[in-house]
């Protein structure tokens, strides 16, 4: 019934619910070659591709993940929610955040992570994202958390911030660069924004060494993951550490923190599917095939907006290119660093 109530919740907005099917086959068109796509359409309409995706994908995501958008390594015995708390609590130990600081959250989707950051170190955050549904659920879940005070949002394009220069203390990124058309230009924005000495952490998808472009299947991978996620063009580590240097930040330490789970719970486990309670079952290809279903029942009745069972036809093939990235080892989604604007 959970995915009766989500279903019956979602878009309930008129025009939005109007524009599910349009949005969803402009956004597919940005991925096939025959007509006019691919990955330069993509990073030249960068904004207007992520905005299409996250208009139809957000409250599937909230169903199924929470109110954080994202994946996170987990230790032996440790449940879904504890470790996605602590990989958030994990990067403001590394940014040394304490109360009175001020915070930019780059691409905050919609705000899981700034209200937990917040509640652990006491720190003003400020997220930048561009898509005007996320945003009014960050308002909302801020003022539900009763933390309106250290949490804020507001709308602009983080190639392109609408702050002075050395403006924050510090800054964070989860799971958000890996959207941008261009790292090093991200990185240089962010980095503009800092005060001298700030730091800078991040969670970032990328590919690992392990992946060969001349092996079909691992194109095929990276291009399953770029359609279902909203992606340009996915980088590797090392270009992301030059980009970052590139910008002018010091790298102070890095890892793929997806090798720290344990070998029983990788990043990608939720996906496949476990079986510990009925939020597990969401998350994972049990899940998946029920909702989808259950999408189509409620599509051919006219209680679904047209086009929903297309995302989450779109979703389940994403998930699938992810447990492929996963099990082969060619991809993870939470290559960390933690640098210092130099
Ligand atoms: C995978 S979500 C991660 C959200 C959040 N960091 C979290 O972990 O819950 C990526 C977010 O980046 C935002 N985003 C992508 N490109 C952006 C851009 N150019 N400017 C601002 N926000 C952007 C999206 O709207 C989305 O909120």
């Amino acid at each position: 019934m959970a995915q009766a109530q989500t279903v019956k919740t979602f878009y309930t907005d008129g025009h939005k619910r109007r524009r599910v099917m349009t949005t969803i086959r402009d956004y597919m068109g940005f991925f096939d070659e025959s007509d006019g796509g691919g990955v330069e359409a993509r990073k030249a309409q960068y904004a207007r591709m992520i905005n299409h995706y996250y208009d139809v994908v957000t409250d599937f995501y909230e169903h199924g993940w929470g109110e954080s958008f994202h994946f996170a390594s987990r230790a032996r015995g440790e449940s879904f929610d504890a470790s996605l708390a602590r990989a958030e609590h994990y990067l403001a130990l590394r940014l040394g955040l304490a109360p009175g600081m001020r915070v930019l959250d780059v691409g905050c989707g919609i705000g899981g992570p700034m209200r937990s950051i917040a509640r652990f170190s006491g720190a003003t955050i400020e997220g930048v994202n561009n898509n005007d549904y996320q945003l009014e659920k960050v308002r909302s879940h801020n003022e539900n958390a009763g933390l309106s005070e250290l949490c804020s949002a507001f709308k602009a394009d983080f190639m392109k911030l609408p702050v002075p220069d050395a403006s924050y203390d510090a800054a964070y990124a989860i799971e958000a660069i890996c959207h941008a058309p261009d790292k090093a230009a991200a990185f240089r924005e962010i980095r503009r924004v800092l005060k001298p000495g700030a730091r800078f952490a991040c969670y970032e998808w990328c590919l690992t060494d392990a992946y060969d472009a001349d092996d079909p299947e691992h194109r095929r991978i990276k291009s399953e993951i770029e359609t279902g996620d909203g992606l340009p063009d996915i980088a590797s580590i090392p270009e992301t550490v030059e980009a970052l240097r590139g910008a002018g930040f010091e790298v102070l330490d890095s890892f793929d923190a997806a090798e720290r789970s344990d070998p029983e719970t990788p990043w990608y486990l939720p996906l496949r599917g476990e079986l510990t309670g009925l939020s597990t079952l969401r998350r994972g290809r049990l899940g998946r095939h029920l909702a989808r279903r259950t999408i189509g029942i409620l599509e051919a009745f006219g209680i679904a907006p047209k086009g929903s069972k297309e995302v989450s036809l779109m979703l389940g093939r994403a998930a699938e290119g992810l447990i492929a990235g996963g099990e082969t080892g060619i991809f993870t989604p939470s290559f960390f660093f933690v640098a210092e604007r130099r």
